[in-house]
């Protein structure tokens, strides 16, 4: 049977006591990091060359559905009673959210490091021990709202901006495409300033610390962003029931994007699971809405 994810504003004291119960044995385990790694692995910009799996790619949302069910698998092998919550950031938008309360994900980082020091993701517990790769630093970091210069949570009307887009997504389908609903969501822009960073993507800065890199689902608080992307790809689906994933062929050898991005019937390595395999998720589990 489907198992259920739920809006975590709606979860009661206990699943969220399991939620994080099982993420700290994940960690524990080795698990959790070995899940961080393999994002890091496939995290790969247009500027590089090469097979772009997970990001600035129309792969991006299959690739995280597929990334999250092998997370909640994992969190099950832990407790077969825990599903991956969802944070809706349009309504749930201020750090003074539930999501950010000491009996959940933890608040924001303080002044002085940008250090998280509330919660069970706090450095001090010494469960949450953390090797970024980058920055050397061991904690979990965030400065919601970026208060050195201030970055907002995408509003409705960005948000629409993307629903309303009847495309999937377009040539050259990397990070630099207007069009095209995949872009819109994952929210590479053209522009200056905090115009650079749109849903999706906004949603990492706002939060900033591990969040701003490859190495982002350190923040435990990246799962619950992306069930949300996931619904809202969902949601899409729904508005648009004649819009299909694009492309629908691989690219012919001549494209400059033939081996950069993956169509519809190529499988999306590390796995072998493909876009088209990724299109519906409700015989596995659904959203409480
Ligand atoms: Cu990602
Ligand atoms: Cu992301």
């Amino acid at each position: 049977m489907a198992h259920i994810r739920k809006n975590q504003r709606n979860l009661t004291g206990a699943e969220k006591k399991r939620f994080v119960a099982a993420l700290l044995e994940l960690k524990r385990r080795g698990v959790y990091d070995e899940l961080v790694r393999l994002h890091v692995r496939h995290y790969r910009a247009d500027g590089t060359g090469g097979l772009r799996t997970g990001h600035m790619a129309p792969s991006f949302l299959p690739w995280h559905r597929k990334y999250l069910l092998e997370f909640e698998r994992a969190l099950q092998v832990i407790d077969p009673a825990v599903t991956v919550p969802y944070w809706d950031w349009t309504t749930d938008n201020t750090p003074a959210a539930s999501l950010w309360s000491e009996d959940f994900l933890g608040g924001d980082g303080r002044r002085s490091d940008g250090q998280v020091t509330t919660g069970a993701f706090a450095y001090a517990t010494g469960n949450w021990t953390i090797d970024d790769g980058v920055l050397e630093r061991t904690y979990l970091v965030r400065a919601l709202g970026r208060p050195s210069s201030p970055i907002a949570l995408p509003t409705k009307d960005e948000l629409d901006w993307a629903m309303n887009e009847s495309l999937y997504d377009a040539a050259p389908w990397d990070s630099t495409v207007a069009r095209g609903f995949r872009n819109r969501l994952e929210g590479w822009a053209a522009g200056s300033g905090t115009a650079r960073w749109r849903n999706h993507n906004r949603v990492h800065r706002w939060i900033g610390g591990q969040m701003l890199g490859a190495a982002a689902p350190h923040d435990p608080v990246f799962w619950l962003h992306h069930a949300f992307v996931d619904l809202l790809w969902d949601r899409w689906q729904r508005k648009h029931p004649k819009s299909g994933y694009l492309p629908a062929r691989k690219l012919s050898a001549g494209d400059p994007q033939a081996g950069r991005a993956i169509a519809l019937d190529e499988p999306m390595p590390p796995w072998r699971t493909t876009p088209a395999e990724m299109l519906g998720h409700r015989s596995l589990y659904r959203y409480e809405t």
